[in-house]
């Protein structure tokens, strides 16, 4: 057992105890479905689908199962309960990327790259030129993504670093937004026209295993460290170098805040890394293996995962959920501000899932896992929310978990874990987005083995046979 595993023996109990709670509740149902015990499919399957491309299938997977009417979730045969209790998110994703639990060996050496892959100075230097604090800290992400990309490609090139003769100040009368398009003959480049000439001769390097573990590797560590940058450099500060003593989950804080976390800080961001890792064949994981099979790179395909994440029914509810319960302020307005959302007939965030007929099992761990956190706090105003956040879900399933079967989902309790950590709100998607890496990326990995380019098809509703009327006579 780990030196943090030892320290934190409270944080493990809370997870087994979640665990009994899920068998208890969902032992009496024994569907499996979605699984075949035949690894050689033969295609075409036969499935209904409905829209959203509700219950299709896309293709096949070793890497993580989710049954929705017992709220298991599984990763490579493993049950999420026991991992957070008894692994790291390190050990995790090397299980979800390479398909077995490493060897000591095998995670030391892993552990070796990704702290190595966390120094991402040329991505950070870029970072900075941009105007980060006015930006919304997912697209940062994202752009980061192609960042890191563009250090991997130019990473021997003499022009690695950029020299003063291409900046765009260089020359103020030349920058090419200030004056009129004039097509071919004046060529847009020109306030870099010195050097251009002799760069455009360098081509980008090839990338080095642009759909692989290396690409995988560097993802994981680059996007951490972008996330930990765009917080710092939000609150006016300038980014902090990575920690190589560090575990992934304390960096990742200390990067964020400038704060070494205790361990029990750092046991729960660990907990919550594994939580969000994976999960089937959700919109970003999809968007990414699209983007993939497409057999454009591992960094373009993560960055459409993370643009695709953003969105407020996906990832983008975390951040939705802390704002909703700041919205209800307090404790006895919970009754009055639910009825009104019903009568409204709108959603209530963090609540809800496709696949999930039963509690969400990462809201299982993630809701005492708050719980124990706020205990442990002297923060009136998170005390409130956990509050606010308990009430709701009452009320919630009251009215829905029955006749709907809609409960908390991971979206629910996690933003009240960030907080927790000093993690600021518009961080708490970027969060999300650095732990699925790992689950993004061991899926395309796995899919490109078997690739086939992504390619559905509409059914066409439209017209036929219109006539071409010109624009006057419309
Ligand atoms: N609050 C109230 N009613 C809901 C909710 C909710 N959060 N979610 C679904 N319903 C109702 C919905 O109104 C519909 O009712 P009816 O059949 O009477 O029209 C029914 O449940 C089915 O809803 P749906 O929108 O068709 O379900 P879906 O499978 O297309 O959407 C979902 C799933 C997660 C997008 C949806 O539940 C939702 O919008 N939830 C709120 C946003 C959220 O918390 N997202 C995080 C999802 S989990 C983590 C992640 O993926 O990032």
């Amino acid at each position: 057992m780990s030196d943090l595993l030892k320290q934190t023996e409270e944080i493990t109990k809370i997870i087994l105890e979640a665990k009994k709670k899920a068998q208890i509740e969902t032992k009496e149902d024994k569907s499996k479905d979605f699984v075949s015990n035949n690894t050689d499919i033969e295609w075409p399957i036969n499935c209904v689908v409905g829209p959203g491309l509700e219950g299709a299938i896309a293709c096949t997977s070793k890497i993580g199962y989710v049954n929705g009417a017992k709220g298991w979730l599984i990763y490579r045969g493993y049950d999420i309960f026991d991992l957070c209790a008894y692994s790291t998110f390190e050990e995790v994703s090397y299980l979800l990327i390479h398909g077995k639990l490493p060897t000591k060996d095998e995670l030391d050496i892993f552990n070796k790259k990704l702290i190595n892959y966390r120094d991402i100075n040329y991505t950070i230097k870029l970072l900075m030129g941009l105007n980060v604090e006015e930006m919304n800290t997912m697209a940062v992400l994202r752009i980061g993504t192609n960042f890191i990309r563009h250090d991997s490609t130019f990473i021997d090139s003499k022009y690695y670093k950029p020299d003063f003769n291409s900046h765009i100040s260089s020359d103020e009368d030349s920058i090419p937004m200030e004056t009129k398009p004039m097509g071919e003959k004046e060529a847009i480049y020109e306030f870099k026209k010195a050097d251009y000439q002799e760069k455009s001769k360098i081509m980008e390097k090839e990338l080095v295993d642009p759909i692989g573990y290396k690409s995988s590797y560097r993802l994981l560590s680059g996007v951490a460290s972008v996330a930990g940058a765009v917080a710092r450099l939000r609150q006016g500060k300038l980014p902090i170098e990575p920690n190589p003593e560090l575990s992934f989950a304390a960096n990742l804080i200390y990067m964020t805040t400038g704060k070494i976390p205790t361990p029990v800080e750092e046991r729960i961001m660990d907990v919550s890394l594994i939580l969000h890792a994976d999960h089937g064949m959700n919109a970003s994981t999809f968007a990414t293996m699209v983007v993939a099979s497409t057999l454009s790179d591992m960094y373009f395909a993560v960055g459409s995962g993370i643009a695709a994440l953003n969105g407020p029914l996906h990832g983008g509810a975390n951040a939705e959920v802390l704002k909703m319960l700041k919205e209800i302020g307090d404790i006895d307005n919970v009754e009055q501000w639910y009825e009104k959302k019903q009568q409204n007939k709108e959603k209530v965030m963090g609540f809800g899932h496709r696949v999930y007929k039963a509690y969400d099992p990462r809201a299982r761990v993630l809701g005492p896992l708050a719980e124990y956190l706020i205990q442990n706090s002297d923060n009136k105003e998170s005390k409130k929310i956990f509050k606010i956040a308990q009430k709701l879900e009452e009320q919630v399933i009251a009215h829905l978990g029955k006749e709907k079967k809609i409960f908390p989902n991971v979206d629910f309790y996690s933003g009240i874990v960030y907080s927790c950590l000093n993690i600021p709100v518009e961080l708490f998607t970027p969060f999300f987005a650095v732990s699925r890496v790992s689950g993004w990326t061991a899926r395309v990995i796995e899919y490109v083995q078997r690739n086939r380019i992504f390619r559905p098809r509409a059914l066409y509703i439209g017209e036929f046979d219109k006539e071409y009327v010109p624009i006057d006579k419309r």
